[in-house]
């Protein structure tokens, strides 16, 4: 299927009750995003407005998506990855909560974008993005849709990157939040949400132990960091590869080896890229692994593996498992594939658990508050969620768990006022 017109095109309606029962458990680990939903429901900040959310299609989606509509926006939300759609849910936010859901686990490439592009048959006056694929058609093929739009968030790195490249490019149409710069974001998410799940994403493809094997992370920024702690926590010998010179620092004052790829390559039984650029594992990396290495991806696009390299190198492919593909090379090693390259914490798992997009969706709900209220002010470029509400969604968090801090003195506060007081 290419062309989609309906605001619905979902797996199964069946599934509905469910997905309900999924998102519910959910929203039980989200009370940042409640409390910002309690507020949306009595002062209704989106009250009309029309939004296409392009994210990763789960149950935690599902809690925001309610926030938004709870503040009065009509939401009609597509995929964000062709392998991450929870089906389940996808029916239940369509049957039991009117939203227009274009997502089908495992829609082709051609079904995804026509799904991107029903979503902006929305006219949408934000877009919500994760990755920027939405972004990227309001921009190509649909640039008459420019003109309308007030605002747009950014949920991960990767699309915070492309967007900035639009804006230096000088083609960015609207003001965009980029969430993920948020520390409330970034620093929870990325680190903990991706060390976890992505772990979670290899242990159900493979069930394979973890304690005593070599494990390479690839790339050191948030993810890795998080992925590196938890690989370590499981017993695993982590080994980092990096090309900035700071992380990789970083890396080794963590206490992991740091080493060129083509030098771990033959060392490793578990491969995670995390890099955030294309061809980060390729054709000659393949070819020095040893025979059983899997390899996945837990970067936003598939593009960090160089699947057609390991489709020549080992032509013979067959799957083994769900999520699991094995690749024979003619010499008879294998290497096997994790969820086709695709981000496999949310392909092979469940994605990030919701307690911590607890803090990335709350701070979505409040950029996309944020964007619409102040885009008068905003130019065409890429900003920042303003620290104030990265903090109060810290401090709402924090209350949840029933964790009080110190405040400072006026004394303190006059410490760091002023600049007599030294030695
Ligand atoms: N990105 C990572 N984990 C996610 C989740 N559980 N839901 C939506 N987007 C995600």
């Amino acid at each position: 299927m290419t062309t989609t017109t309906n605001a619905t095109d979902i797996t199964d309606e069946t599934l509905a009750p469910r997905g309900r029962d999924k998102i519910e458990w959910a929203e039980r680990a989200m009370p940042v995003l409640a409390a910002v939903r309690e507020r949306f429901a009595r002062e209704r900040p989106l009250a009309g407005v029309r939004v296409a959310a392009c994210l990763h299609v789960t149950a935690e989606t599902a809690a925001l998506v309610r926030t938004l509509a709870a503040g009065g926006a009509e939401v009609r939300l597509c995929a964000s990855n062709p392998l991450s759609t929870q089906d389940d849910v996808a029916a239940a936010l369509a049957v039991h909560d009117g939203v227009g859901v274009l997502a089908r686990a495992g829609e082709d490439r051609a079904t995804y974008f026509a799904h991107l592009a029903a979503a902006l048959g929305h006219r949408p006056q934000l877009a919500m993005d994760d990755g920027a694929d939405l972004a990227t058609l309001v921009h190509t093929s649909h640039a008459a849709l420019g003109d309308a739009l007030v605002g747009g968030t950014e949920e991960t790195t990767t699309g915070v990157t492309r967007l900035r490249a639009m804006a230096r490019e000088g083609v960015l149409r609207y003001p965009v939040i980029a969430v993920n710069d948020a520390v409330t974001k970034h620093m929870f998410d990325n680190r903990y949400g991706t060390g976890q799940s992505t772990i979670d994403g290899i242990l159900r493809a493979t069930n394979r132990l973890l304690a005593g094997a070599c494990f390479v992370v690839c790339g050191y920024g948030w993810c890795g960091r998080g992925l590196a702690a938890r690989a370590a926590g499981m017993g695993a010998r982590v080994l980092v590869t990096e090309v900035d010179p700071l992380r990789a620092l970083e890396a080794t004052m963590d206490g992991y080896q740091v080493l060129p790829i083509a030098r771990a390559a033959a060392l490793g039984d578990v491969f995670v890229t995390v890099a955030g650029n294309r061809g980060v594992i390729g054709g000659p990396e393949f070819a020095a692994m040893k025979d059983g290495a899997v390899v996945a991806n837990a970067g936003h696009f598939d593009v960090e593996l160089d699947l057609a390299a390991l489709a020549d190198l080992a032509p013979q492919r067959r799957r083994i498992r769900p999520s699991l593909d094995e690749y024979r090379q003619p010499d008879g090693r294998r290497i096997y594939l994790l969820a086709e390259g695709r981000l496999v914490n949310l392909a092979a798992a469940e994605g990030h658990p919701a307690a911590v997009m607890d803090l990335s969706f709350a701070d979505q709900a409040l950029a996309a508050e944020y964007v619409l209220a102040s885009a008068r002010e905003l130019a065409a470029d890429v900003h920042a969620l303003p620290r104030a509400i990265d903090e109060d969604v810290a401090r709402l968090k924090l209350r949840a768990l029933g964790v009080e801090i110190d405040v400072l003195s006026a004394d303190q506060r006059e410490y760091l006022r002023a600049w007599t007081t030294g030695t």
